[in-house]
């Protein structure tokens, strides 16, 4: 049976979509999909193109924002960073945390991800943590265990310090190897990877690890939505490429 929970659709824009196209984009999105109850459509702008497209949303309160990355810090010398302070004063409620890319092109550790989640949680926004194996992890048979050291590594703070703060996490399952490269999960291994996900949620977090949403991301696209929104365990989607043009992104936050 697909999941009951509300479907989650995330925008991931990555290093993509400056202010100017931010707004091109919700003029053409918006005209394309009108506000569904059953639905939570998040969009991850660069933080420089962050305003612009809360401006081009204003009407839609529907749509919500996060931005893609944050410092520790709460303010300083950290020349070309964001503290979450200033992304929440700029209107994002979400903070994608580990994101693959922030894991492997730079350097992001187990133990900074940590730190970011925890950050993050403490200053009232909702994290949305990244996990997932790289190709020859799954050769070798260590998807499960790979995953797990993740969201142990991640989690196991914040649920020593304020583990109420587990209401507001979301987890992103997305393979290594499905990003960005056309090669996606089928649902069945999609649904194989969220269930070994909700088995270590449940057991570091106990009951509240029954509610956190997992979704999938990984080569998405309007053409295979459907097929993973509608497989057991998959509770949202979280889309790079395909959410960079609003027809597609559009047909996407419908499936
Ligand atoms: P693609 O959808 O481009 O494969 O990217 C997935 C991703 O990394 C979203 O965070």
């Amino acid at each position: 049976m697909a999941s009951l929970r509300k479907p989650i659709l995330a925008a991931n824009w990555k290093m993509n979509l400056g202010p100017t196209a931010a707004s091109g984009f919700f003029e053409s999105f918006l005209s394309r999909y009108a506000a569904r109850a059953d639905r939570t459509v998040i969009v991850f702008p660069s933080a420089i193109a962050l305003s612009a497209a809360r401006h081009a949303a204003q009407a839609r309160p529907d749509i919500q924002f996060g931005v893609q990355n944050v410092h520790t810090a709460e303010k300083g010398a950290f020349t070309g960073e964001t503290s979450v302070s200033m992304a929440h004063d700029a209107g994002a409620h979400f903070v994608l945390v580990g994101h693959s890319e922030r894991r492997h092109v730079f350097g992001e550790t187990d133990a900074q991800t940590a730190e970011k989640v925890s950050r993050v949680s403490v200053l009232g926004l909702a994290p949305m943590l990244c996990v997932g194996e790289k190709i020859e992890e799954r050769e070798a048979g260590q998807t499960n265990a790979v995953v797990a050291r993740q969201l142990r590594a991640a989690l196991e703070g914040l649920v020593k310090q304020d583990a109420s703060a587990l209401a507001a996490l979301v987890i992103a399952y997305e393979p290594v190897w499905a990003i960005g490269t056309g090669r996606t999960a089928t649902p069945q291994d999609a649904s194989a990877a969220h269930a070994g996900i909700r088995d270590e949620l449940r057991s570091l977090t106990g009951a509240a690890g029954e509610a956190i949403p997992i979704l999938y991301g990984g080569s998405v696209t309007a053409a295979n939505a459907s097929a993973l929104l509608a497989a057991p365990g998959v509770d949202g989607l979280l889309v790079g490429g395909a959410s960079l043009d609003p027809e597609s992104w559009a047909a996407i936050c419908s499936a």
